[in-house]
């Protein structure tokens, strides 16, 4: 399976920048600088190939401004590429709880896009990259590492609270207790600047 190296990573990011620019570059920096530093202190997680996936895990919002059909557009993207494992965090890293109804903001994908979508989660037994994505988007804000329940905040005030966010929420806590018993302490402890962040400190100076 090839992975994107950190430099291509990066260029393929700075390309989808001039194509759309935003917030979600600096959001998408800091998911792959996440995922990175705890994948240095995770057993069978390379921080190289995580900081490479994270940099990509939002890469469809290249295609505009959308709501959830970045997903299907970045999985498209990457897997024209022949990068199969970039193309499944596109896909899984929304999904703590599989179930499309429980995703966040506006569904735009086609029918075929959605079925699409549910069989391939059905049939993909998550691993721990699927996990740390899904546990990093919820730690980084555009402006720097964060408090999960602030980014949870964050979210619900931009696409609003559905049925599912309580269990989103849940189920994405307990990818931090997860990650967190084998780190033996605070994925937090691993996040520089996130006291900053979460308390915007950075924005009185
Ligand atoms: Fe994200």
């Amino acid at each position: 399976m090839t992975i994107p190296t950190v430099q291509e990573a990066h260029t393929l990011l700075e390309e989808a920048g001039r194509l759309n620019p935003g917030p979600w570059l600096r959001h998408s920096w800091y998911v792959g600088d996440a995922a990175a530093r705890l994948a240095a202190h995770l057993p069978g997680l390379c921080p190289d190939t995580a900081r490479s996936l994270g940099l990509l895990h939002d890469i469809g919002r290249r295609a505009g401004v959308t709501g959830m059909r970045h997903i299907i557009d970045g999985y498209s993207f990457l897997m024209g590429r022949g990068f199969d494992q970039a193309a499944r965090i596109c896909l899984t890293h929304s999904f703590p709880v599989k179930d499309l109804y429980f995703s966040v903001g506006l569904w735009d994908c086609t029918t075929e896009e959605s079925a699409f979508i549910a069989e391939y989660l059905e049939r993909t037994a998550y691993d721990d990259y699927d996990r740390l994505f899904q546990l990093c988007d919820a730690l980084a804000l555009p402006e720097g590492f964060c408090l999960l329940e602030k980014r949870f905040v964050d979210v619900a005030l931009r696409h609003g609270f559905s049925e599912g966010t309580i269990s989103r929420w849940r189920a994405t806590m307990e990818l931090r207790s997860y990650f967190e018993r084998t780190l033996g302490g605070s994925v937090y402890r691993y996040l520089p600047g996130v006291v900053e962040t979460t308390f915007d400190f950075g924005s009185q100076e």
